[in-house]
């Protein structure tokens, strides 16, 4: 019967107390989304198995809360100014699978590591809106963790460079980078809510190297960039005159440019760029590029 499989599974999570240790995220992650289908099982069903409907309810209520907990402290951590990027990549490491033998330099989901960000982040308290429409703007969704860990692995950033995301959201890529290699960043965003969201994130973790602009990419300051980011942020005429603005940049210095998504496939055509890997561009891996 499913509800007796979902109470022995229930019963299970509740006698893991690994489940109860600080740094023991990812599986509690995992716990919650068993949870989640448990409970949708045990309430549709009899007086009995809903009761345990209600244990599984209050189990992840306390798993919650403890994420919550592990985020402040994280958090804590991070703003204390006492964290260097060696500690911090350990710590995001921890929770992803980047660097396994598993699929050719591909990042194709979202991983423990991502949760972790978003939680020490707290971007689920954002709650504006997307104001600025047009067909070329590509919606906001966030680069997964690996793919900056894949970043900075093979694209130098020290003293003297400046790292710009195009397209930056609620300022997730630009604090990261920043975190991990200590380099100033500057993050660009057309809509005003996300860009206002981002700076004030910026400045309660007391990071005054993370710069936010509101603007089109298209108008915004680009200048003294050495490493351009862009996870597919638009498309179709915007693409075309940002890739335009880029070239202008990079024949005044040799520049270099990230790309994630769909844009990747876009920019490989562009000829006054080389794939600095061997690789053939995907979509879901990460493409470096530097002007010639
Ligand atoms: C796919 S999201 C990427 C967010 C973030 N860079 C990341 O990788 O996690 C694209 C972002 O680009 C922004 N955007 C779209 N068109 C833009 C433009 N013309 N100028 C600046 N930002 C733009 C969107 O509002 C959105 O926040």
């Amino acid at each position: 019967m499913i509800h007796d499989q979902a109470i022995a599974d229930l019963l299970a999570l509740e006698a893991d107390d690994e489940l109860l240790e600080e740094e023991a995220l990812a599986g509690r992650l995992e716990a919650l989304e068993q949870l989640a289908f448990i409970y949708q099982v045990l309430r549709a069903g009899a007086p009995n198995a809903q009761a345990y409907g209600a244990r599984a309810a209050a189990l992840r209520t306390r798993l919650e809360a403890l994420n919550q907990q592990y985020y402040a402290q994280v958090r804590a951590w991070l703003r204390s100014g006492s964290a260097t990027p060696a500690a911090i990549r350990d710590l995001l490491e921890r929770y992803s699978h980047y660097g396994e033998a598993d699929g050719a330099g591909l990042h194709l989901d979202y991983e423990p590591v991502d949760a972790l960000v978003d939680g020490v982040l707290q971007l689920e308290r954002f709650g504006g809106l997307a104001t600025v429409h047009h067909r070329d703007i590509v919606h906001l969704e966030d680069t997964p963790v690996r793919v900056l860990l894949d970043l900075v692995d093979h694209v130098p950033l020290e003293a003297g460079d400046r790292f710009y995301d195009l397209g930056s959201g609620l300022g997730r890529v630009a604090i990261i980078v920043h975190w991990l290699t200590g380099v100033p960043v500057c993050g660009i965003e057309i809509q005003p809510d996300y860009c206002g969201y981002s700076r004030r994130l910026a400045e309660s973790l007391g990071l005054t190297q993370v710069r936010f602009q509101q603007a089109d990419a298209r108008e915004s300051d680009l200048s003294g960039g050495t490493v351009y980011y862009l996870f597919t942020p638009f498309k179709g005429n915007i693409l075309r005159e940002v890739l335009a603005r880029l070239r202008t940049e990079g024949q005044q210095r040799t520049i270099t440019i990230c790309t994630y998504g769909a844009v990747s496939l876009v920019v490989a055509q562009e000829p006054w760029l080389r794939a600095a890997t061997g690789e053939q561009p995907h979509e879901f891996s990460l493409g470096i590029w530097r002007s010639r």
